[in-house]
């Protein structure tokens, strides 16, 4: 341990119930350093964060300062060397490592700039696989995959493979994998680092679809643009927060998004999932 000054004990455990209460997410004073001695770097130095349900968060930077590591500290894909992460009320950081995954599994949704399906499966099938995974009936989780790929817009190319697929096309089918366990919170690291303008158009129209459901959203992003949409941006320099800006509520979409998928397709109702 290091720096005793700096340590922090979060004040409140969880509601009893498994109602949330407070923050959905929350950091206390999470650290992660990587390497020893000369070559040691705290890629995550110290971050309070309290991210309210329904909010939409950006989180931008230069390279280098910390983002992705943050966001997998707080969504369990990282463990942190110092602090804690909270999500729905409960302390998950000392978790052990089933019941790590299981979280994982269940309450976050993750997006990635490179998409991460896997090839060898369709469209559908990437997107019912965690619902599998979790244990939905088959049946079950390939209506509910069907569902959210009408939703993203992608009916019509559901037994596509990614190769087949458009970049903007396979971000979409991530982002409804993403929902497909009604995660309490959806992380996305520069979830259009690799679209053109009108596949960003596209997915900045979902996200702002899942806002307005009141999906909690937490977006790692280098655009401007892209961070301009959110409810609250923060950026990170060398691993602290440098910066923590309200901007001003209200949905916003930007200009001519989601052209090619109905505008009257709310994805609120599908959020709400229950077996
Ligand atoms: N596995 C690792 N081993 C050692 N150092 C690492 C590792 N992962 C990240 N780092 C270091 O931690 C720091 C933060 O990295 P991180 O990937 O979180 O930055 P980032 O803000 O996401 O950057 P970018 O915008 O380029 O994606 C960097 O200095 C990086 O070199
Ligand atoms: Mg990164």
């Amino acid at each position: 341990m290091r720096r005793a000054g700096k340590e922090r004990t979060a004040s409140r455990g969880g509601p009893p119930g498994g109602a949330v209460a407070g923050p959905v997410l929350r950091a206390v004073g999470l650290s992660r350093a990587y390497g020893e001695d000369a070559s040691l770097v705290w890629a995550v130095d110290g971050v309070d964060l309290d991210i309210p349900a329904g909010q939409t968060l950006a989180v931008t930077g230069p390279s280098g300062c910390g983002k992705s590591t943050l966001l997998q500290l707080l969504g369990g894909l990282d463990r942190p060397s110092e602090g804690e992460v909270w999500l729905g009320g409960r302390r998950v950081d000392g978790l052990g490592e089933r019941a790590l995954a299981r979280l994982r599994r269940r309450s976050v949704g993750f997006v990635f700039q490179a998409y991460h399906l896997m090839d060898e499966l369709t469209a559908v099938e990437n997107v019912e696989l965690p619902a599998l995974l979790a244990g939905s009936a088959p049946r079950t989780a390939r209506r509910r995959a069907a569902g959210l790929l009408d939703q993203v817009g992608l009916a019509a190319r559901a037994r596509h493979r990614p190769a087949e697929l458009s970049g903007g096309q396979r971000q979409r089918v991530a982002i409804a994998r993403a929902l497909v366990n009604s995660p309490l919170v959806v992380l996305a690291d520069e979830p259009t680092g690799n679209l053109d303008s009108a596949a960003t158009h596209d997915v900045l129209r979902l996200f702002a679809e899942l806002r307005s459901a009141g999906q909690t959203l937490v977006m790692v992003t280098h655009d401007e643009r892209v961070a301009a949409t959110a409810d609250r941006v923060v950026s990170l320099r060398d691993g602290t927060l440098a910066d923590d800006i309200r901007l001003d509520g209200g949905p916003r979409l930007p200009e001519g998004a989601g052209a090619d998928h109905g505008a009257a397709s709310p994805l609120g109702a599908l959020l709400d999932w229950e077996d």
